[in-house]
């Protein structure tokens, strides 16, 4: 049976077990999925002794994303334009490759809820490790896209990244046209903040996301529902989409994400 698991400190908390066994059991998949608490200074020790000792893959949170990016032999695009690993493969020559779902599992979950991206007005709000890991995905998925940021000079770094994309650095504050989609990838949430963004990036046909999910919705979501939002989701399907983008780089086999996030929602109330 073929071992996978997460590394994170904290992990406690982590959805992914349960969202791994239900997709290895909807699949028949033989794997098992376990929860790895690593030390903060023992990350890359953790990983070679779970890979040592029948590890196919793992999952990488929360503080190790950038350290699996520097320990792996081989990384995607995506991957690399996020400078952080979500998902590591071991290879059968036994080198490891880093891929970071974070960003497809966002553009799949917009897509579920047919949110159109290609050739779309899109705003990432925010410029952190999780507006970074979305960057190449949206680029791909053809929004036109624009940054902001509290700190405007790490929207412009973000702009950079990507060669030959045509990415807008825009000041929050001073929009006064609406966009199709805005996007919160701030941590601003977590403390019960909202990012500073004008009342005009929205109007009845714009769609809000925010990356961050919770039993009821997020201060942006609501925040955006009163700015009269056509429509606002909050992050667990990214969760899902994240997970089932993992699932399928290490077995090949799509589950079913929705039936997994019906019973995730359910499990929040
Ligand atoms: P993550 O990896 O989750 O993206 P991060 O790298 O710490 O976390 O980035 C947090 C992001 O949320 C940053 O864009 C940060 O803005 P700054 O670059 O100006 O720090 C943003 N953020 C956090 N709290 C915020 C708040 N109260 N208002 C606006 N932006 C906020």
């Amino acid at each position: 049976i073929d071992r996978y698991a997460v590394f994170g400190n904290p992990i406690g908390h982590s959805k992914s077990p349960q969202i791994h066994a239900m997709f290895a059991e909807q699949t028949s998949q033989p794997m098992s999925y376990e929860a790895v608490l690593a030390p903060k200074d023992g990350f890359a020790t953790a990983v070679a002794e779970f890979m040592a000792n029948g590890g196919r893959g793992a999952n990488v949170t929360v503080p190790f994303k950038e350290e699996a990016f520097a320990l792996c032999d081989e990384l995607s695009d995506d991957a690399r334009v996020a400078g952080a690993v979500n998902t590591l493969i071991k290879l059968d020559d036994g080198r490891l490759r880093g891929d970071n779902t974070d960003g497809l599992g966002l553009v799949g979950d917009l897509l579920r809820h047919d949110v159109g991206l290609k050739g779309r007005r899109i705003l990432l709000v925010g410029a952190g490790g999780a507006a970074r890991g979305a960057l190449l995905p949206l680029i791909r998925a053809g929004a036109q896209l624009s940054l902001c940021n509290r700190t405007r000079a790490k929207a412009e770094t973000l702009a950079n990244l990507i060669p030959g994309a045509d990415i807008q650095v825009v000041n929050g504050e001073s929009i006064d046209t609406a966009f199709d989609v805005i996007i919160n990838s701030t941590s601003a949430s977590l403390s019960g903040e909202l990012p500073a963004l004008s009342t005009h990036a929205i109007n009845s046909r714009t769609v809000c996301y925010d990356m961050m999910y919770a039993a009821a919705p997020t201060p942006f979501n609501l925040w955006a529902k009163q700015q009269g939002a056509a429509a606002c989701i909050d992050g667990l399907g990214m969760l899902v989409g994240q997970a089932a983008e993992s699932f399928y780089l290490w077995r090949a086999v799509r589950p079913d994400s929705k039936r997994v996030l019906m019973t995730l929602r359910q499990s929040l109330l």
